[in-house]
């Protein structure tokens, strides 16, 4: 008893010293800096994560994550999981959106040309079915256009071979025009519709395949420290396609992002980082766009910038940095773009020693969405079904002639796929990129109303026109 008494002063002043140097520790975290963020981010820690999303693939008899599986809703669980394992450092959060359903039955007409342009459609289409071409410009949007002037679903052909599942009759509604049922085929099947049509046959499509309505997740998670009005948003998604399990496409992206903010929990940093894991890239960006459209202005005014990563480990890639600057390809990003592309060709070219192409600022992804809505993004990616030129294959290796990805949107895009090699150097990207706006916004243009201005006049431009050429892929 007297023991007792004579140790529980000391005790709690044990306690004290050792809950304030707890204290001190905390905040005596390093301030994230760009070497020592990528010297944590490992191979053996990427490749472990992969096996896991190849994992929930395998364990499902469709072998992928396409949304509304089993695959995706464990990736989705497990990432939530894994983020929610660090309560001190992230403040996450679920958001769900409801993907409805639906049937149409109606004749179709092929819509010609790519259907990316209010043009290609005739101005009335009441109770058809169109058929159209997938890429070039999101689906969504062709979808769309088929809606407002009266087409009671839409049918999406494959632009490569292999069917298109994951087109399934869940989509939202764009600007352009409401969501009508949508359904997805091969190329083949597109073809031959086209040839019949062409001959002068009725074709009526019953568009009934695919009719439950699903209920997805976008994951949110951002650190507890750091200014939280001044925010660098990282992201990547969290769905396959229905053909395969979707490692490098895009479970390089989804892993590389979860490994940086994992490893970000050591460091301190000055400005808020929000990590995304959108559902639903596959089926037209849908995890993205629902985000943006919930929220306000003020909100997406906070984000200084937004970097989305897709595809970061091609089996046969390309380093290849969007065009923010519009240097390449003519359509420069909101101010802050440019700046972002610029911080990516130098560290490419100054810390990894490799060489980068740029690849069009297309809003082909998931940061097509913000760009719309007028927030400087950026983006790197390794190729996915394009073909390698000879020049690349002098400046990255690999076969000139051959796909970036030969398993892109196939059963083959598995643990086997990745680029070990490629995927490393872009995870160190990601995390340069993370480090450096995390310390500091100083690389980009100053918030000003001016900036403000240029940035609604480029969201402008984009939205008529852009918006249109988001790829749903
Ligand atoms: C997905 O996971 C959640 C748990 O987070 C569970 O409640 C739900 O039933 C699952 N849905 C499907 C379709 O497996
Ligand atoms: C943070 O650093 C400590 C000490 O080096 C290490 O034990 C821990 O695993 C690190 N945390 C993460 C998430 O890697
Ligand atoms: C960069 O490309 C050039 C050819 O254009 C090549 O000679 C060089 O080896 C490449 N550098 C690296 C690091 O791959």
């Amino acid at each position: 008893m007297r023991l007792l008494e004579l140790l529980t002063p000391l005790a709690a002043l044990a306690a004290t010293a050792s809950a304030a140097l707890a204290t001190e520790l905390v905040t005596r975290k390093p301030l994230v800096e760009s070497n020592k963020l990528r010297r944590v981010l490992l191979r053996s820690n990427l490749l472990a994560k992969a096996r896991t999303l190849e994992g929930f693939a395998y364990a499902t008899t469709e072998r992928n994550r396409l949304i509304g599986t089993p695959g995706h809703n464990a990736t989705v669980n497990w990432i939530y999981d894994t983020i929610k394992s660090f309560p001190d450092h992230y403040t996450v959060s679920l958001q769900p959106f409801d993907l409805p359903s639906g049937t149409a039955k109606g004749l179709i007409v092929h819509i010609p040309n790519l259907a990316c342009d209010e043009s290609d459609f005739p101005a009335d289409l009441t109770d058809k079915v169109v058929l159209v071409f997938r890429g070039d410009c999101q689906s969504a949007v062709k979808v769309a256009y088929a809606g407002a002037r009266g087409a009671v679903g839409a049918i999406v052909y494959n632009n490569v071979e292999g069917n298109l599942d994951g087109y399934s009759l869940q989509r939202l509604s764009t600007p352009e025009g409401p969501y009508v049922p949508t359904g997805g085929i091969s190329q083949a099947d597109g073809l031959a519709l086209i040839a019949k049509l062409d001959a002068g046959e009725e074709i009526l499509a019953d568009l009934n395949s695919v009719t439950k309505a699903i209920t997805i997740y976008n994951i949110n998670a951002q650190t507890i420290a750091g200014d939280q009005d001044n925010v660098i948003h990282i992201s990547g998604h969290s769905d396959s396609v229905a053909a395969g399990p979707g490692i490098n496409d895009n479970g390089s992206g989804t892993i590389s992002i979860l490994e940086v903010a994992i490893q970000l929990t050591n460091f301190s940093v000055n400005n808020a980082v929000r990590f995304s894991w959108w559902s639903a890239e596959e089926e037209g960006l849908l995890g993205a766009t629902y985000y943006v459209s919930q929220q306000p202005q003020s909100e997406l005014d906070k984000i200084c910038l937004m970097l989305d990563f897709d595809m970061m480990a091609s089996p046969n890639y390309a380093f290849q940095i969007y065009d923010g600057d519009g240097s390449a390809f003519g359509e420069s990003g909101p101010p802050g773009s440019a700046e972002a592309e610029h911080e990516f060709a130098r560290f490419f070219t100054e810390e990894s020693h490799e060489n980068h192409t740029e690849i069009e600022f297309d809003g082909r992804s998931d940061y097509g969405p913000f760009l719309a809505a007028g927030v400087a993004t950026g983006s790197i990616a390794c190729g996915a079904e394009g073909i390698k030129t000879v020049e690349e294959a002098s400046m990255f290796g690999g076969v000139a002639g051959v796909a970036y990805d030969v398993n892109y949107h196939a059963a083959g895009d598995n643990v086997d796929n990745v680029n070990m090699g490629a995927w490393i150097v872009m995870s160190k990207v990601i995390a340069h990129m993370t480090a450096t706006f995390a310390r500091s916004f100083e690389l980009l243009p100053p918030k000003t109303e001016e900036a403000k201005i240029k940035r609604m006049e480029v969201a402008k431009r984009i939205s008529g026109k852009a918006t249109g050429k988001i790829w749903g892929v």
